[in-house]
């Protein structure tokens, strides 16, 4: 049976405030206005209250590139979270500028965050990220302090693996876990709009990853509050856990559960294909009455299991995408 499709995510914002090796486009011109483009809080609003809450959408995630970059991050955070029908509220972000906006965050109702994490050594960190100035490291490790402080629960780290880069950090990243109540998840890097940016072996089988780690400590099964499709486990006797999202070595997709709102208002069904997208955007600016858009959006759902399926079934690697993963959220 398909699962239900009840958890949305809105990219907030196409900008960022990094350009991580795997993600940005090498020539992003760092230009963070808020473009007539991307939608506006009350357009996000609108399309959340009228049109995917009547379809049954409970959980809704905010994404970028970097959310924080918008002026308006909070009220987007407090209009949803205001619903009564949203049951899980959650953001991504790579924490520079969450020292400064976690307490409001949270008092606007946001109760968990992911937060994108490659590395432990700055010099790696500003490698990865693209920073050619003051290193970006500790102010980073201060939003992450500060998310931990006001109580963010659960706190989850995000780890791409790199092959060449990061993959020697592998220990030192799960041992995060053991004396505090953090999350730490390794990602398989998905070769989205940079196909050959590592060369032919550019992930890492999370079982490769198992492997050192229950070397090190030993695993077993575990679980964390959340909606993605990561597989968890935890040291024995740890506070935290290890999630591994390996969208690579395994299909998930016949457990999706989502759709993506892209930060220019393009509804989209599945990470992996731009087959059926909706201009939603368009409609609810052109005047569309609301009944019709959640009628195309409905539409687009009873389609979405045979759109997962199809991009899976000619292959991963070497896809053209008209967006890169800082435009479509991860
Ligand atoms: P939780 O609700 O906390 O489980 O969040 P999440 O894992 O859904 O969200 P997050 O933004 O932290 O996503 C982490 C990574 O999971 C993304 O960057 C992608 O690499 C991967 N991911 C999430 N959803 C999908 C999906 O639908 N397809 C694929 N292929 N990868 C996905
Ligand atoms: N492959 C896997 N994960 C990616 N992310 C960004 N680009 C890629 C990619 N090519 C992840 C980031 C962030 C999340 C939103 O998406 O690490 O945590
Ligand atoms: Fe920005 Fe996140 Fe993309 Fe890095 S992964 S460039 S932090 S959107």
């Amino acid at each position: 049976m398909n699962p239900v499709v009840d958890y949305l995510r809105i990219s907030t914002i196409d900008r960022c405030n990094f350009r991580c090796l795997y993600c940005m486009p090498e020539d992003d011109d760092l230009d963070y206005a808020l473009t007539p483009e991307v939608l506006t809080r009350n357009e996000i609003i609108t399309l959340v209250r009228d049109v995917f809450t009547p379809l049954g959408f409970t959980r809704f995630r905010l994404t970028g590139g970097e959310p924080l970059l918008r002026p308006d991050i909070v009220d987007i955070v407090a209009d949803i979270a205001a619903l009564p029908t949203t049951r899980d509220l959650a953001i991504t972000t790579n924490a520079f500028l969450l020292a400064q906006k976690a307490e409001d965050l949270y008092a606007a109702g946001l109760r968990r965050i992911n937060i994108s994490l490659d590395s432990l050594d700055p010099t790696t960190f500003d490698r990865i990220i693209h920073n050619r100035g003051r290193s970006r490291w500790q102010q980073t490790w201060d939003g992450i302090l500060a998310a931990h402080r006001v109580g963010f629960d659960p706190l989850k780290l995000n780890v791409v693996v790199i092959p060449g880069i990061n993959d020697s950090e592998i220990l030192d990243l799960a041992e995060l876990t053991i004396a505090r109540n953090w999350h730490v998840r390794f990602i398989e890097f998905m070769p989205i709009g940079n196909a050959n940016l590592f060369g032919d072996r550019g992930w890492i089988p999370s079982e490769e990853l198992r492997d050192q780690i229950r070397a090190q400590w030993g695993l077993q099964d575990a679980s964390v509050t959340g909606a993605g499709p990561a597989d968890v486990f935890q040291i024995p006797g740890a506070k935290g856990t290890l999630g591994f999202i390996s969208q690579m070595s395994e299909c998930f997709c016949d457990r999706c559960n989502r759709v993506r709102l892209s930060a220019d208002g393009w509804l989209r069904p599945c990470l992996l294909n731009e087959t059926g997208q909706i201009d939603l955007k368009t409609r609810l600016r052109n005047g569309d009455p609301i009944h019709e858009l959640r009628h195309a959006v409905g539409e687009l759902l009873a389609l979405k299991p045979e759109i997962n399926f199809k991009q899976r079934e000619s292959g991963t690697s070497g896809l053209a995408y008209g967006r890169t993963m800082s435009q479509i959220g991860g």
